[in-house]
């Protein structure tokens, strides 16, 4: 939806200017799956190690995001899509700004993130799915919000009492049941570096327009 009577400024200062300065190609790895598969864990954990490499990163967060942004909205599943819708916005913004993102969302709808995808509308949308058997995340329940889903104390729980639906053709794969968390990030930082120095995702790879 477009705001009538407005009219896009587009400066001189675009993406790949951006880009050229920050010597990265922005890019988002839209991080997917369960409450405690470790997709927060991982994005941070990623983060640190390219940032070390000089690489300029920023992490989007479920729980954080709906702290602030996104505190109005509920877990149903109209509340949910427009969460990631938001996200995706922002996330726009921060691709045009050059810079590599990372979001932790449960994100548990196929058609939502391809809304997402086709949203944000470039060659630089990655999934990612973070997999793990709900019973081992329900083992974790870091949080302990598991166990008052199966009480009954929070409605709409995803994977207890709300759909998850697995992505259809992730870009990776992570399985944090099998893999230790050191793995899944070199995992994770290889396929960034590749596309960093892949030829294809360069202007194909603009942002949509904002
Ligand atoms: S999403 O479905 O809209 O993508 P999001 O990633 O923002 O979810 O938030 C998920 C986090 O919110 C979970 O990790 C958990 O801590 C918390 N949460 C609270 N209520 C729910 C719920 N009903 N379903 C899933 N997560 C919930």
């Amino acid at each position: 939806m477009k705001c009538p009577n407005t009219v896009p400024y587009r400066g001189n200062i675009n993406c790949s200017r951006r880009e050229d300065l920050l010597n990265q190609k922005s890019m988002v790895l839209w991080f997917t799956g369960l409450s405690g598969s470790g997709k927060s864990t991982i994005a941070h954990a990623v983060e640190e190690r390219l940032h070390q490499l000089g690489r300029l990163t920023y992490v989007f967060d479920g729980d954080n995001v709906r702290q602030g942004l996104c505190s109005d909205l509920s877990f149903s599943p109209e509340g949910r899509a427009e969460n990631l819708r938001r996200i995706s916005e922002m996330v726009k913004l921060f691709l045009d700004a050059g810079i590599i993102c990372l979001t932790a969302f449960i994100s548990p709808l196929q058609a939502d993130r391809d809304r997402c995808k086709s949203l944000i509308n470039c060659a630089k949308f990655f999934e990612v799915y973070v997999k793990c058997p709900l019973e081992v995340c329900e083992q974790r329940d870091v949080k302990g919000l598991y166990k008052l889903a199966r009480q009954g104390k929070i409605k709409n729980y995803t994977g207890i009492s709300a759909p998850y639906e697995e992505p259809d053709s992730p870009d990776l794969i992570l399985e944090t049941h099998n893999c230790s968390l050191d793995e899944c990030v070199d995992q994770v930082v290889n396929f960034v570096l590749n596309a960093q120095d892949s030829p294809g995702s360069g202007n194909q790879g603009q942002p949509a327009e904002l």
